[in-house]
């Protein structure tokens, strides 16, 4: 066994023991896969603006974010005060409401291609129902998606190019006969595949799959929203993770498209459970009832859901929307994963480590362990330079680095992070430090970087 994980195990005793009671109850232990850590997870009990303490007492930079929900960092006072006050009220209601008008009006105001909107419990959900829409839209059953984009857990996103065909475990196989997973930034592949006009929908993550991990080519981007058009395909942006942190508009004001439907999830709900789609009203009049029995039974979308816009994450959403409207929190954010990711690539060219960091907006990257990329010339960039694709976080690195960060006080989300408006220059120092010291330890256990 490595030293750090040694030391990892001797600073977390307690994790450990809910560890083997969380055992007993969950597969692997954990409540997402994500979550799932060797040879155990952390367990948390508190979280304020850009830290966490775990049960172990020990202090961390949360880089996760609440997998990417707070923009505004944990326990931002605003929203912490209306959901408090909120919750006098009654949690649920069961029927229409004030807050939802407003956190709605909020999207509509925000997102440039909302037109009309409607709420869901999660992104999943939102992904699903904007999948649904287009197939009802269009009349059309296949959907596109691009390899290895994440767009939530149900049935159709989940299906991977598995030997030779597309599988998901507790899907049938005949299901994928309707999806087709085409490379990122391959151009010529969406033009031959649209051109037969059977497509409903081409679905995607706007900044490359795990936001941004594999960069897309802006240009792609823009050539994807054409071709849709050109060919009667739905162009949805899965904006769950970009939405309301690329700019107040997402990734589509940035990059200046509009989509037909977008999804949305985290940041919207101010850091509680909520969803929603947001685009053409044309589109999203398939779920309104009408004075036509034949449409309401034969054409209409049911949707229900329970937690629907329920009025404690609807006030925090319409909170942490107005906090963030004005782009203020957003810049913020970016420039302190601009300062983190300068730092990490200084230092990286100090110690001669093949390692790069990279940042989308406030979602930042690594790249660890490969040999192959020239040194960067310009410490000042930001973006991923190369023309070869970034290959992550070398396999036999990934866990010596969590667990010697997570020694020296940082959480990492996956390989990377997502920067909150509430971190400081003080966390970012840290947080360097912390990596030079888990450079240091990772080269005395004998790996190479
Ligand atoms: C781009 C994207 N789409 C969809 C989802 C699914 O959202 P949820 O976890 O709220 O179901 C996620 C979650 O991480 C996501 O990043």
């Amino acid at each position: 066994m490595l030293e750090i994980e040694k030391r990892f195990i001797d600073l977390h005793p307690k994790s450990k023991s809910l560890f083997d009671i969380g055992q007993t109850l969950f597969p692997s232990g954990v409540t997402h896969d994500i979550r799932a850590l060797q040879p155990f997870p952390i367990y948390v009990d508190r979280a304020d603006k850009g830290k966490k303490w775990d049960v172990d007492g020990n202090e961390l930079i949360d880089y996760i974010g609440g997998h990417g929900s707070l923009l505004l960092g944990h326990n931002r006072q605003e929203i912490t005060q209306a959901v408090q006050d909120a919750l006098n009220f009654g949690t649920h209601f069961g029927s229409s409401h004030n807050h939802e008008l407003d956190w709605a009006q909020s999207v509509i105001d925000m997102v440039p291609c909302a037109e009309n909107v409607r709420f869901t419990s999660s992104g999943t959900e939102a992904t699903m129902m904007a999948l649904r829409l287009a197939r009802a839209f269009t009349d059309r059953d296949v959907i596109i998606k691009l390899e290895d984009h994440f767009h939530g857990w149900h049935d159709i996103v989940v299906g991977k190019n598995y030997s030779d065909s597309i599988h998901a475990p507790g899907v049938p196989i005949d299901f994928y006969k309707s999806l087709s997973i085409l490379q990122p930034n391959d151009i010529d592949s969406l033009v031959n595949r649209l051109k037969h006009k059977d497509v409903a929908a081409v679905i995607l993550e706007p900044t490359g799959s795990h936001w941004g991990a594999h960069p897309l080519d802006i240009e792609y981007l823009k050539k994807v929203d054409e071709v849709s058009k050109a060919t009667g395909t739905l162009f949805i942006m899965d904006e769950v993770i970009t939405g309301f942190r690329m700019s107040p508009g997402g990734a589509q004001e940035l990059y200046d498209l509009k989509p037909d439907l977008s999804t949305h999830a985290k940041i919207l709900a101010g850091g509680l459970p909520g969803g929603c789609v947001a685009g053409r009203k044309d589109i999203l009049d398939r779920i309104e009832f009408r004075d036509d029995q034949d449409w309401n039974v034969g054409e209409k979308i049911a949707h229900q859901g329970t937690y629907n816009a329920n009025p404690i994450s609807a006030t925090a959403g319409k909170v942490a929307l107005e906090l963030i409207k004005d782009g203020e929190e957003i810049r913020k954010a970016d420039e302190l994963s601009v300062y983190l990711i300068r730092s990490l690539n200084e230092m990286f060219n100090k110690h001669s480590i093949n390692g790069r960091a990279w940042t989308v907006s406030s979602m930042w990257h690594l790249n660890l362990g490969y040999k192959n990329l020239k040194q960067l010339s310009n410490i000042e960039e930001t973006d991923w330079i190369y023309d070869e694709l970034p290959n992550g976080v070398r396999d036999d690195l990934v866990l010596p680095l969590k667990w010697s960060l997570l020694n020296h006080g940082v959480d990492l989300f996956g390989t990377g992070g997502v920067m909150s408006s509430a971190h400081t220059i003080e966390d970012i120092n840290l947080t360097i430090k912390a990596f030079e010291v888990a450079m240091e330890e990772i080269k005395s256990a004998g790996l190479e970087i």
